[in-house]
């Protein structure tokens, strides 16, 4: 047997250490400027949101004050399969829409067919329950013939209803809620005291009636 294979084992053997050697020294050197962070972090503190989930949800009236009427009538496009918007329009598969906001809901001016689903829920459409039928028409009245799926966007939903109620309905949009944070008020308050005195109350009033009424 030739005796340099010795020789080559050896150098295969060192090589190979060397390899591992620098293996690890360069994974040292290309993490060395990578921060470690762990993937969850330790501990929650109470009472602060964590990042991650916790959708945060803008108040209707912000989005209706926000919305465009523009956007509503493109979003609309989705409707039109099954309604007509125009006054004195047609019914289709579904009723014609013309001032829909604020009448009763399942009634119709245009004598639809409505299902009694719909038309035993009651009330006029406001913002708020046009908002749920059209996030979920099954959701709102389950067993309506409305075979939509919804809109799953607020900020579309908000839109369209501000495009729906131009089509002839015209309700006043819902206050959008103060800007002005409680802070800010207070400050305010201690130059000129009266105006902030004068607030505070009325809203107190407001929350004691809703439930008087009901
Ligand atoms: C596949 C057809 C179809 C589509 C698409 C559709 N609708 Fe309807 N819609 C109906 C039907 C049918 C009814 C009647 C439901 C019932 O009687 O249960 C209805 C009822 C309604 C009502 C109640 C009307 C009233 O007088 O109470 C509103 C409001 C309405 N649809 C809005 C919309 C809007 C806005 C869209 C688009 C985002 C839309 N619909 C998409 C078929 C449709």
């Amino acid at each position: 047997m030739d005796d340099r294979f010795n020789t080559f084992a050896g150098w295969a053997l060192f090589s190979g250490i060397v390899a591992l050697g620098l293996a690890s020294v360069s994974a040292r050197y290309f993490e060395a400027d990578k921060e470690h962070r762990p993937h969850e972090m330790g501990y929650e503190i109470e009472g602060v949101e964590s990042s991650d989930g916790g959708e945060e949800e803008v108040p209707l009236a912000t989005l209706l004050a926000a919305a465009d009427p523009t956007k509503g009538e493109q979003v609309f496009a989705k409707c039109k399969s099954c309604h007509t918007i125009d006054a004195g329009g047609a019914n289709g598969i579904g009723p014609n829409l013309h001032g829909v906001m604020g009448e009763p809901v399942g009634k119709g001016a245009g004598g639809f067919a409505f299902s009694s689903a719909l038309s035993g829920i009651g009330g006029s459409w406001n913002f708020d329950n046009m908002n749920e039928w059209l996030a979920s028409p099954k959701a709102f009245a389950p067993g309506t013939k409305m075979t939509f799926a919804g809109l799953s966007k607020p900020e579309d939903r908000a839109a369209l209803m501000v495009y729906l109620n131009n089509q002839g309905s015209n309700l006043p949009l819902p206050p959008p809620p103060a800007a002005a944070p409680a802070e800010e008020e207070a400050a305010a308050g201690d130059e000129a005291p009266g105006e902030g005195a004068e607030e505070a109350p009325a809203e107190g009033e407001a929350a004691a009636e809703a439930p008087a009424a009901e």
